[in-house]
């Protein structure tokens, strides 16, 4: 009788001390899962000053560097959205490149010169009414372009875009096309 009583109580014991070193094996892994998880959390699912600058670092992605130089050579940098034209970026970064018609390819006075063919041969090829109006540009060049008419592109990263010494504007107002234009050169 005794040593079944015995038998039993050693039982008791073992068990009971196994499942305390279970709950502690238990316990110890779940801590270290999360000493783990916890940094990954973090990554994830941070709402901190982190996920700012990676938002501002894929905004500046987002944007292609243009260089406008004037009449007198002076440069000016900007950084341009991609999809924004040229025009847009004169006006926004106080560059004075007209733009009379607001980008309707009506007048030519937002003309910019491509100053590296490798960049204006990036460009979509100008359509009719672009050209018409180009024809009248003042100082056209070879590689003359509407401001309003090119669009920042990626490709266009680092394009160089020189201000023409003058610009025309040409209004026809409803007037027949050939004796009622208006033409005026005006210095910029
Ligand atoms: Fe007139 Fe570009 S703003 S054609």
């Amino acid at each position: 009788m005794f040593p079944r009583i015995a038998r039993l109580g050693v039982r008791i014991v073992k068990e009971a001390t196994v499942g305390q070193h279970s709950l502690a094996r238990r316990d110890y892994k779940r801590a270290n899962l999360r000493h783990y998880l916890n940094p990954v959390r973090n990554i994830l699912f941070s709402t901190t000053s982190n996920d700012g600058a990676h938002d501002e670092g894929s905004r500046e992605k987002d944007k292609i560097s243009v260089t406008f130089v004037d009449k007198d050579g002076d440069e000016k940098h900007i950084k341009v959205p991609i999809g924004m034209s040229m025009l847009e970026a004169a006006h926004e970064n106080d560059i004075e490149l007209e733009g009379a018609c607001e980008g309707s390819l009506a007048c030519s006075t937002c003309h910019v010169i491509v100053m590296d063919v490798k960049y204006y041969n990036k460009l979509e090829d100008p359509t009719d009414e672009e050209n018409d109006m180009l024809d009248l540009a003042f100082g056209l060049t070879e590689t003359s372009r509407l401001g309003c008419q090119v669009i920042a592109s990626p490709e266009l990263d680092g394009v160089r875009l020189a201000l023409p010494s003058a610009t025309r504007n040409f209004a026809v107002d409803g007037a027949s096309e050939t004796d009622d234009r208006k033409l005026c050169t005006k210095a910029v």
